[in-house]
């Protein structure tokens, strides 16, 4: 027996499966050893000949063929990795597994593994949005199949918006994370993170922000992935470089960050550490703004979604914890209890962010962990100690 992890990397026929060559050696890097499967269609992107050298094992593309039949069998390939990831997982390939087809080898190891299946889709955007993908999603996820990405951006066909592959250091994680490479109290749990500030645009140059710099919900990030959560930062425009080993999403204003936290679950524990504006300009206009004789601009404002009361009030895909922020300028505990209450998260984390607070950009804060029941403070801490109270107190409550 040995305790080399190894995975099946199904590789669908997609513009991305050129990046499962990297995903490969990068694998390989840790220690995890891959077998690939690579579909009819895939072959039109990659070559079972570069593949095979780069995994240094055979490369399986068919489901008739008597020498693997006799010697493996598909069968027995679908269960003797730990792990089966397809990378890219393709419209038609999550289709088949969301109806259960199996009509090639890649479909029928999918279908006849008794492992664990992680996916992470690459497809052109409309076909990410359409409502038959969509339906597909939801089925797959109910089936526990796990996700990574897809990520927003621009993509090979031109166009913008979520269906880019996730990026090689991503998957690596995630599939780390399912095959529990990752030790600690929070090994095998997922948390998604909002941090930083929202910009909701007034025009095209200006936006209405707030002060928060993203350290805090940043520190999270971090510690939750050194303790071996699978982690998921959504975070608004910020000047902090990006936590290694997890997964980042950037966005931009309230909306755009509750379709991203919406678009990521299920997870354990959700993390609202974000300062999300409030409001946005109801119609933000298409130019700039200029001055004129009429007056000063009337700027209607409309109210954002509050992400962290709908994350409390998911019905199916609730996470076991929701935790949110209370940025307090005076009679910080009772306005902070008021607000668990309100929002429906099982915690607050409170912080006085007055004046004599000083939290804003700080690396120090003080908090106050607020439950239905109980309070707990850490006064006068580093953001990353805080962050680690935090995560090991819902490390603990997960285990009870
Ligand atoms: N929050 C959110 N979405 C919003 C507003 C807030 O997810 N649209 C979350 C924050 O991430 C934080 C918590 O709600 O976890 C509290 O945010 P805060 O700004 O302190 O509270 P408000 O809801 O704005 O209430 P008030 O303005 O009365 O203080």
């Amino acid at each position: 027996m040995t305790d080399k992890k190894s995975i099946l990397l199904i590789i669908g026929g997609g513009i991305a499966a050129y990046k499962c060559l990297e995903l490969i050696r990068r694998l390989k890097e840790q220690d995890i050893s891959v077998t690939p499967v690579l579909t009819k269609a895939g072959t039109e992107f990659v070559t079972p000949l570069s593949l095979a050298t780069l995994a240094e094992t055979e490369v399986h593309t068919d489901l008739f063929d008597l020498k693997n039949e006799t010697e493996i069998g598909h069968i027995q390939l679908s269960r003797q990795a730990d792990l089966v990831v397809v990378a890219p997982a393709t419209a038609d390939l999550m289709a088949k597994m969301a109806n259960g087809l199996a009509n090639d080898l890649a479909s029928t190891l999918l279908l006849a593994t008794d492992k664990d299946v992680l996916i992470a889709p690459a497809m052109n955007v409309r076909m990410w949005q359409h409502p038959a993908t969509q339906r597909n999603i939801d089925t797959l996820k109910q089936d526990g199949v796990k996700f990574v990405g897809p990520e927003i951006g621009d993509m090979a066909c031109g166009e913008t918006g979520p269906g880019r592959l996730s990026e090689v250091p991503d998957i690596v994680t995630a599939i780390q994370s399912a095959i529990h490479m990752k030790k600690g109290p929070l090994s095998g749990k997922s948390i998604l993170i909002t941090a930083g500030p929202t910009h909701e645009p007034i025009d095209p140059v200006r936006y209405i922000a707030n002060r928060s710099s993203g350290k805090q919900g940043y520190a999270l990030a971090e510690v939750a992935s050194v303790l071996g959560a699978d982690v998921t930062l959504i975070s608004g425009p910020t000047k902090l470089p990006v936590p290694s080993g997890i997964r980042f999403i950037e966005v931009e204003t309230a909306r755009e960050m509750r379709d991203a936290t919406l678009a990521n679950l299920p997870v354990d524990i959700a993390i609202c550490a974000a300062a999300v504006a409030d409001w946005r300009v109801k119609k933000s206009a298409g130019q700039k703004m200029k001055k004129t004789k009429e007056g000063l601009p009337q700027l209607e404002l409309a109210e954002n979604p509050d992400i962290l009361a709908n994350l409390s009030d998911l019905k199916d895909k609730r996470p076991s914890l929701v935790i949110g922020f209370a940025a307090e300028t005076e009679t910080v505990i009772e306005h902070a209890q008021k607000k668990l209450k309100k929002k429906g998260c099982d915690w607050i984390v409170a912080n006085d962010v007055s004046a004599k607070g000083n939290v804003f950009g700080n690396d120090e804060t003080s908090i106050h962990i607020i439950s239905a029941k109980t309070v707990e403070s850490f006064e006068n801490v580093s953001k990353e100690d805080a962050a680690k109270q935090i995560l090991l107190k819902a490390a603990k409550e997960l285990k009870l």
